[in-house]
């Protein structure tokens, strides 16, 4: 189906585009005329001969994609719609080593186990520690003055988190950060963060925690590492599948929390009565609404496993199907006055952590968590605290990003 609104050429996946903004006003456009949207790409990517994807934009839809993988697969190409156009065959074959690029029944076995690490039980124990850290990376920087809210605050958190979590020793966590904020990004040349820097970041990432896995495995300790890999059977993983589960957690969970925090800080000090409403009463259904509001995954995508029916549409067997987050987190049909930032919305059925399939966000409580501690410790220790420039933003196609913040603290 055409969409007259939009110029010819319009691509939703040019992370030019969201150089700028989330093209929200053109996803909405899409909502109302054109819901599931056949986007001619001019540049698809390398090793498939395909010529565009679909644009799902109903949060109805959206979920419908996403609860259903025999229809919609993960596995038949990646999650990302274009991670990077000059990916080869080879190279989104190593991609499917993730979770998130898996289906059933390989996905339920994978998920089975690594969900044991996030038990609500697991996540409560970090709390007091996460608590600690979320109090002292925000008096360093009210010291300061001024600053970066991300690279002061909003980095930090999320990554302690993952490092708690798995248990990486303190000694090793400033590589870790390291190599994590290396492999994301690379899209935005401003961050000179070029495609081989990702991959060897990857890499020596993956094969750390290779490493770890089998120092657990021979000297089991009371940790996560230990419990996931603690003997390589079917209930377990192998010292390879917790490599690329750890590379999964230190994108997954790193720059999406990030930008929830940076977006949600955002949010407030351009909605001063949300703020103070925040300050007195910390409503617990804050975090969501940052959630929705910033929707830091604009999109992720599935490939069709047969000729199949959405929207009206007839999809084909093999062609790729973007899921918008960003649009349905937005759909009038379902949120009221979705373009109101409104810290108390309940219920709020976003679709931030994904659309309730067998992939759905397995760190969405931990990052409920992250949020709501550093929000806690800004309001209690910052009594004013403004905007000191225009948020930059990140060069990126299906992240959300703030790259830099800068704010005043009084
Ligand atoms: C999956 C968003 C934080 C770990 C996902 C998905 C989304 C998402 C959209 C895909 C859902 C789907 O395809 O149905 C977010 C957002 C976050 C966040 C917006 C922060 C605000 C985290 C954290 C962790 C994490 C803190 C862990 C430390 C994962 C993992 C998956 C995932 C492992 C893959 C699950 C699977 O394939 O079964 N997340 N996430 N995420 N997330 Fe998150």
């Amino acid at each position: 189906m055409s969409c007259p609104a939009l110029p010819d050429g319009f691509d939703f996946t040019d992370p030019d585009l969201y150089h700028q903004r989330v093209p929200l006003p053109e996803l909405a456009q899409l909502r109302q005329t054109a819901p599931v949207w056949w986007n001619a790409q001019p540049r698809g990517i390398a090793g498939f001969d395909d010529d565009g994807y679909w644009v799902v934009t109903r949060h109805e839809d959206v979920k419908e994609v996403s609860t259903k993988p025999e229809i919609f697969s993960s596995y038949l190409n990646t999650a990302i719609i274009r991670f990077n156009e000059s990916m080869t065959r080879d190279q989104i074959d190593v991609q499917r080593l993730i979770m998130l690029n898996m289906d059933p029944p390989e996905h339920t076995r994978v998920r089975q186990i690594v969900q044991r690490g996030f038990t609500p039980r697991s996540i409560r124990k970090l709390e007091d520690a996460l608590r600690e850290r979320a109090r002292r990376i925000v008096a360093t920087a009210k010291e300061a003055g001024s600053g970066d809210f991300v690279s002061e605050v909003a980095v930090e958190l999320p990554l302690q988190a993952i490092a708690e979590l798995i248990g990486i020793p303190q000694g090793d966590r400033a590589k870790i950060f390291d190599w994590s904020n290396k492999m994301v990004g690379y899209d935005d040349p401003e961050l000179a963060i070029t495609e081989e820097i990702g991959t060897d970041s990857a890499m020596e990432l993956i094969s750390y925690a290779m490493n770890l896995a089998a120092a657990r495995k021979e000297c089991p300790a009371r940790d996560i590492v230990s419990s996931l890999v603690a003997a390589e059977d079917e209930g377990n993983l192998g010292s390879d599948e917790f490599g690329f589960f750890v590379l999964l957690l230190a994108v997954a969970g790193n720059e999406t929390t990030r930008n929830a925090i940076t977006h949600g800080m955002h949010a407030f000090l351009t909605h001063p009565d949300q703020w103070e409403l925040y300050k007195r009463e910390r409503p617990a259904t804050a975090a969501d609404e940052i959630v929705r509001w910033a929707t830091p995954v604009v999109s992720f995508q599935r490939t069709a496993t047969c000729d199949t029916g959405l929207g009206g549409q007839h999809i084909r067997e093999g062609q790729r199907v973007g899921i918008f987050y960003a649009s349905a987190n937005n759909d009038p049909d379902v949120f009221d006055r979705p373009d109101v930032f409104d810290i108390t919305r309940d219920p709020n059925p976003h679709l931030g952590f994904g659309g309730g399939g067998p992939h759905f966000c397995l760190g969405a409580n931990l990052a409920r968590l992250e949020i709501d501690l550093i929000f806690n410790a800004i309001a209690d220790a910052i009594p004013g605290i403004s905007l000191a420039g225009a948020p930059r933003r990140l060069r990126s196609a299906w992240l959300n990003g703030i790259k830099e913040l800068q704010v005043r603290y009084v």
